[in-house]
């Protein structure tokens, strides 16, 4: 059944910012602030990863240690292994994800290792993050689609997001890293998965290379699944998945949401000047037709 509150992550400085030509730490941090200013309340803010595999998320602990800080906003982090856990926690995050894939070349070739090797690095993270209180995050790359392999099957899935769930994280985002999934076969996965893992405990991580992520959202939002990640501007892509665009807009889903009723604490003007200034500042288009619609109303 639709939720009647919808839970956006944010992913704009982080899985947004990883895939454009680098931004400088100032226009990160102003972008970080901005967001909290519209009313997210979770911001994945950077990625502890290593600097030669991801240079645009350098000095992440500079980032979040000159951030403002907003009441009740989550702070957030990707962190491939103990080290990025740790250096994340000493800068201030409030939460971390990790990342496995369901697709075994495609793990190769972001983390350099197999999926069940991502699975083991992840086991001292959950440990720590248990052991300080920190709450993990665990998303699962490549569910509608692979780069490298074409399609993946619902029952990988279900079987590497239910293997994380079981190892500790609170939440599971199903990412279509491609954008190649279309509705029915996104709702096809995500029920394959809520066979393994609670629907509340479930994330829609959609990116739009094909078009089809608002359109994948609106389908699983009728099962049940209340929290849907999104990149103000529909920033970004994946540096190891060649020609994926960014993720689902967060403009556009929170015009779509609004249409139908649906509550989400954002305030969509604000966000619309938001994503209009990162383009800017990027020097790139805007990747939100509500973006650009809003835009040209009001003379921005
Ligand atoms: P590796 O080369 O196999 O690992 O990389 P290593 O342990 O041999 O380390 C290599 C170097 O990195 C060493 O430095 C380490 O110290 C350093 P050197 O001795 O050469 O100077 N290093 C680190 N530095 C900073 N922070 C760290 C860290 N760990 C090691 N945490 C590794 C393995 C995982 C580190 C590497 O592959 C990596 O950083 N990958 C990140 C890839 C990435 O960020 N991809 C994008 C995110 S995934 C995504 O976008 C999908 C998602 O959005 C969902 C979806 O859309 O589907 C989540
Ligand atoms: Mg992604």
């Amino acid at each position: 059944m639709r939720p009647q509150r919808v839970q956006i992550v944010e992913m704009g400085p982080r899985d947004g910012l990883q895939n454009e030509p680098k931004a400088s730490l100032e226009d990160r941090i102003a972008l970080v602030n901005a967001l909290g200013d519209s009313g997210l309340n979770h911001i994945e803010t950077g990625s502890f990863v290593s600097p030669k595999w991801v240079p645009q998320m350098a000095d992440a602990d500079q980032l979040f240690a000159r951030i403002q800080r907003h009441d009740g906003v989550v702070y957030s982090a990707l962190t491939p292994n103990l080290k990025g856990f740790e250096a994340a926690i000493a800068a201030g995050a409030d939460q971390v994800a990790v990342f496995a894939s369901a697709s075994e070349s495609f793990s190769q070739k972001n983390i350099n290792c197999s999926i069940i090797e991502s699975i083991e690095r992840f086991v001292p993270i959950m440990t720590a993050a248990r052991e300080r209180g920190i709450k993990v995050r665990g998303y699962v790359s490549c569910t509608l689609g692979c780069p490298y392999e074409g399609a993946i099957a619902p029952a990988k899935v279900a079987e590497v997001a239910k293997v994380l769930f079981e190892s500790g994280c609170y939440e599971i985002s199903l990412g279509d890293t491609i954008g190649t999934g279309t509705p029915d076969k996104a709702v096809a996965m995500v029920e394959a998965v809520a066979a393994q893992v609670p629907i509340g405990a479930l994330a829609l991580h959609f990116h739009d290379t094909y078009g089809q992520a608002l359109a994948n959202v609106a389908a699983c939002l009728e099962l049940g699944v209340a929290t849907v990640d999104s990149a103000v501007a529909g920033l970004g892509g994946c540096p190891y998945a060649t020609g994926a665009s960014g993720n689902l807009a967060t403009e556009d889903l929170v015009y779509m949401l609004n249409g139908m009723g649906l509550s989400h604490g954002v305030d969509l003007d604000k966000l619309v000047q938001v994503g209009n200034h990162i383009s800017q500042r990027l020097g790139r288009s805007n990747g939100s037709k509500v973006g650009l619609a809003l835009a040209n109303r009001s003379g921005q």
